[in-house]
């Protein structure tokens, strides 16, 4: 469609000036003040210098420079969409949520798409864990279940984190790579980090270059809670199965797409999605209770460890459909704050001790990152459902209490008194607890190589020859032999063929020892 003619004059040094008129709106500064030339400061004589008075410019400018927010310390780079979640079966017999009870009811959604380890500018086919985040804005309040590409996570503990992602980005000297896990920084630290092996093969496996954000799954990873309307647990995990299959690249193509067009992926869902060509998840659930978890060889509070689908299969309950892109990338994709601890009533958390550790930090970065703590105003982060409380004030307050009371209890009529509270609001699961208090970590969850192996031999000779290519040419970047040969020593406790391929593309020789096992890799778990 041809662009409408504006009216246009120009002016004494030539310069083009659009005019208002008709449909075209009127230019204002931030006050709502007319402006009259877009395209010339202020000066002293027409030659002379510019004025300190032209408070046009200087508003124009200041704002230009305040444009960029800090990107996130993680997850930098990443392309969200808004849809619906529906759902088709109902969860109502283990869990009281209300998105869960009535089939066939839609629950809006906005969902973001991202790389880990690159910044907010680099490419997106890179071999890297894709960031899987879903807001659902329920009846109840908003519910994000933040999660990845990959079922399973690099470390146990919330306090390793800030050493993972320091070793994952780039080295601090000489800030490269950008986005590759090709260096020695991320191969030391995960060759030092035994409980990283399950995590690595992953990331090591095909799923880490997929072919597009709607070919992937997506994976809650934390055992969760299901709560039902007689207050009874159920443990969950969550799972993303997408309508499109499983598909990837390999490792030229990517390598080739990254060069002819870093916007791959992004271009992929915009151009899906605005064709009406809209992508589409089975939301799946494995539940299971504490028998189940007794009887695992695993700790179901272990995030490097899943529960094989052969053991407790997925019971698909929904799907979730992106139907509509942003208007607008900053204001809703750069500025949605996604955050573990948004849960809902019939929802609860583990004492996974990653997950216990996320809720802490989401919304501390969050704080930062979107310049204080309204950043629930942004309408992408606020509930679709009523909401009220006694907060106030603090950078960018855009709703505070109405009327005279801002505390409660207290003595006022309505609507006068404000919110006040309810007992049919969210309670915690009374989960028993007792126990010294201890930074030690559970014997339980020792077992660092098995759930690796049972992986690695249940991929088709092909993907294990990808596999086997993919640490070859990583740990070919790896400058430091002893870095090489650790991890080559945990991979013989994955599988033996993969080591000596591994070691052999390496040109190392002799093999390494194993590594120490803390515990004896469980055999017999063939799918
Ligand atoms: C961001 C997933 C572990 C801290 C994200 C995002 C995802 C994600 C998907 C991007 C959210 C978005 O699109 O805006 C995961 C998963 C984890 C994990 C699945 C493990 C199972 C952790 C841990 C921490 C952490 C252990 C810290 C203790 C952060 C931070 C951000 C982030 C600070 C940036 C948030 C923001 O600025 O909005 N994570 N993460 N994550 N994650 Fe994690």
């Amino acid at each position: 469609k041809a662009p409408k003619a504006v009216a246009t004059h120009t002016g004494a040094g030539g310069e083009t000036h659009q005019t208002a008129g008709g449909d075209t709106p009127v230019m204002t500064t931030q006050q709502g003040l007319a402006v009259s030339d877009d395209q010339n400061t202020l000066r002293a004589g027409a030659r002379g210098p510019a004025l300190m008075e032209d408070f046009h410019f200087r508003e124009k400018i200041f704002h230009f420079d305040h444009e960029r927010i800090p990107e996130r310390v993680v997850h930098a780079r990443g392309y969200g969409a808004h849809g619906y979640f529906e759902l088709t079966d109902s969860l109502a017999d283990v869990c009281k949520a209300d998105i869960f009870n009535r089939v066939g009811e839609r629950t809006p959604a906005f969902v973001r798409f991202s790389t880990v380890a690159g910044n907010k500018g680099s490419a997106d086919v890179v071999r890297d864990v894709r960031g899987f985040a879903v807001k659902l804005y329920t009846s109840e309040g908003n519910w994000d279940l933040v999660g990845n590409n990959i079922p399973v996570f690099f470390i146990q503990d919330a306090i390793k984190f800030p050493d993972f992602v320091h070793a994952a980005k780039q080295e601090p000297d000489r800030d490269f790579p950008q986005a590759q896990t090709a260096h020695d920084n991320f191969w030391d630290f995960v060759s030092l980090s035994p409980e990283a092996t399950h995590m690595v093969c992953w990331a090591m496996s095909d799923r880490a270059i997929p072919r597009s954000f709607r070919f992937m799954e997506g994976f809650g990873v934390h055992t969760f809670r299901l709560i039902d309307a007689e207050g009874q647990s159920t443990y969950v995990k969550f799972h993303w199965k997408p309508k499109l299959g499983l598909q990837s690249v390999v490792w030229n193509e990517a390598l080739k797409i990254n060069g002819a067009d870093p916007d791959f992926h992004r271009r992929d869902l915009w151009q899906a999605i605005k064709s009406g060509n809209f992508p589409e998840w089975e939301l799946g659930v494995q539940l299971f209770d504490d028998d189940f978890a007794d009887s695992f060889d695993f700790d179901i509070l272990d995030p490097t460890k899943l529960i094989p689908e052969e053991l407790v299969p997925v019971r698909r309950v929904g799907r979730l459909v992106l139907d509509r892109m942003p208007d607008n990338f900053f204001a809703e994709t750069e500025q949605v704050a996604f955050c573990t601890q948004n849960i809902i009533p019939g929802i609860d958390f583990t004492n996974d001790p990653l997950l216990q550790g996320r809720n802490f930090s989401y919304l501390d970065t969050q704080t930062k990152r979107l310049g204080g703590p309204n950043f629930t105003h942004i309408p992408i982060n606020a509930p679709k459902c009523p909401f009220a409380n006694f907060q106030q004030d603090g950078h960018m307050a855009m709703h505070n209490p109405k009327g005279r009371a801002n505390y409660e209890p207290n003595s006022w009529s309505q609507p006068a008194g404000g919110p006040r509270e309810t007992p049919a609001g969210y309670t915690s699961f009374p989960e028993e607890e007792s126990g010294p208090k201890l930074r030690q970590r559970s014997e339980t969850f020792a077992d660092h190589y098995s759930q690796a192996r049972q992986f690695y031999i249940s991929q088709t000779p092909v993907e294990q020859t990808h596999m086997r290519d993919a640490f070859v040419f990583e740990l070919s970047k790896v400058e430091t032999p002893a870095i090489r040969a650790r991890m080559v020593s945990y991979l013989l406790h994955v599988d033996q063929a993969l080591a000596e391929g591994v070691a052999s593309g390496l040109g190392l020789s002799p093999l390494p020892e194993p590594a120490r096992a803390a515990r004896p890799v469980v055999e017999g778990l063939e799918p």
